[in-house]
């Protein structure tokens, strides 16, 4: 099958790179020349676990071509995957005016067979615009909505062991030619209409979210009462109606996902005149968990951080990506420089240019008196604590990812502060 991705970005070169490994010849169609030119030195512009290996083979095999112009990439394609931005506007809404200029671009250049795949996580009904747009230009090619379900840092293996497949589709031919082309995955292919395919990206996604809320707030209250979280949060869990995952407590979430996401469903609610106080909550409820760890973290110095040097590990919104975008651990480490602190981080991956970059973590704490963990990197788990005390000045470790080992930190002459469990 003749396949193209218009969008070299996170999910457009997982899509091509997978979707090569399955066997397609790959098209991507990409308009920055930089981002271009490393790609065809088989070097990715992000870090993704896997991704430049998997990218790079599909390159040597030829499955992968790399095209400046989209025209040039939709050419003669059975399937024409829409992998373009679709960043917030102001109100919180998906900026749509990249897409659609796209497909207005295109539509002249796509056989009549073609189909067009929405990969960008999209409001609902933008699939009914995108067919409006087509219709306009006289391309009866047909529009499909198949969302992303890639998680950063293990996008590779949610790709090749995804576990469902969600294609929403008008036509039942058209679902059985993506059906097709997944078909050397073992996932759970669902079906549905384009509208409840939307929808299902942004329920996904949210449900997420205000399950790590709520248990970031269950989090909170054990530190008030007196509670262990860990505890509380294994017995649980243990419930197969709930299960263990998504309720590690910590600053919040963070990253290009769920902000965006959990804003565009409100106003998707709010267009269609639904009241959803709910997720209001959740969004204004995960901010006040970043403002918390800051009270926290300068109540320890009595209210005043003035000459206080912080050492920060973790940048990354987290652990296994180098991508700081709405990361709890930057907005956190700012509120702190705000109040006066000086702001000393490493990560293993991501950079801010704000705060002072230290050559590694030892380094980061030289001096500092306080340690905080704001992303849960594994490598941390590696640092020698004994050294770590020797070289700081204060005695403090705040692991605002509940990290570490209390018993270590404590061994190694540290004081231990975390999330919900104030007696570890
Ligand atoms: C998320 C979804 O998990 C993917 O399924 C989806 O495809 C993707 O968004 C997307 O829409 O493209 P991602 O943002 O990469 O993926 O990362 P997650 O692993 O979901 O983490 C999101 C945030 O939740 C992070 O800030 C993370 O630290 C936080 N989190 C996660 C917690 O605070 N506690 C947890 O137990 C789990």
């Amino acid at each position: 099958m003749k396949v193209t991705v218009i969008g070299a970005g996170y999910v457009g070169l997982v899509q091509s790179a997978g979707l090569a490994h399955l066997g397609h010849t790959v098209r991507v169609g990409e308009s920055n020349p930089e981002r271009l030119s490393l790609l065809r030195a088989a070097k990715l512009p992000i870090y993704e676990p896997g991704l430049e290996e998997l990218f790079a083979r599909a390159l040597a095999h030829d499955l992968i071509s790399l095209h400046a112009d989209n025209h040039e990439a939709v050419r003669g394609a059975d399937v024409i995957f829409l992998a373009l931005p679709t960043p917030p506007d102001g109100d919180g809404r998906a900026d749509l005016s990249i897409l659609e200029a796209a497909v207005r671009d295109l539509a002249p250049s796509l056989e009549s067979s073609a189909i067009l795949a929405v990969k960008s996580t999209v409001p609902v009904g933008t699939n009914a615009l995108l067919r409006r747009i087509l219709d306009e230009t006289g391309c009866s090619a047909s529009v499909v909505s198949n969302p992303e379900f890639l998680s950063e840092g293990s996008a590779v293996e949610d790709f090749l062991k995804a576990e469902r497949i969600v294609i929403g589709a008008d036509l039942a031919a058209d679902a059985d030619v993506l059906r097709r082309l997944y078909g050397g995955l073992a996932a759970t292919i669902v079906v549905t209409d384009p509208v409840s395919a939307e929808l299902t990206k942004y329920a996904a996604n949210a449900y997420l979210a205000t399950r790590l809320t709520f248990f970031n707030a269950v989090s909170n209250l054990a530190e008030e009462v007196g509670a262990d979280v860990t505890d509380v949060l294994r017995a649980v869990g243990l419930d197969r109606r709930i299960g263990p995952h998504f309720m590690r407590p910590g600053p919040g979430y963070g990253g290009s996902c769920f902000p965006k996401d959990t804003s565009a469903l409100l106003s998707i609610a709010g267009d269609v005149g639904y009241s959803f106080p709910l997720l209001e909550s959740v969004i204004s409820t995960n901010d006040l968990q970043r403002d918390r760890i800051v009270e926290r973290i300068s109540s320890e110095f009595d209210g005043d951080l003035t000459g206080v040097k912080i050492a920060v590990w973790g940048l990354a919104f987290k652990a296994g990506t180098d991508d700081i975008r709405d990361s709890p651990a930057v907005a956190i480490g700012q509120a702190l420089a705000r109040r006066g602190a000086t702001v000393e981080a490493w990560d293993p991956e991501a950079l801010f240019a704000d705060f002072i970059a230290a050559e590694g973590p030892l380094e980061a704490v030289d001096d500092a008196d306080l340690l905080l963990v704001a992303t849960e990197w594994p490598e941390f788990l590696r640092i020698d604590l004994a050294e770590v005390a020797k070289r700081m000045a204060g005695d403090m470790v705040f692991d605002a990812r509940n990290l570490l080992d209390p018993d270590a930190v404590r061994t190694a002459g540290l004081l231990y502060r975390c999330l919900g469990r104030p007696k570890a």
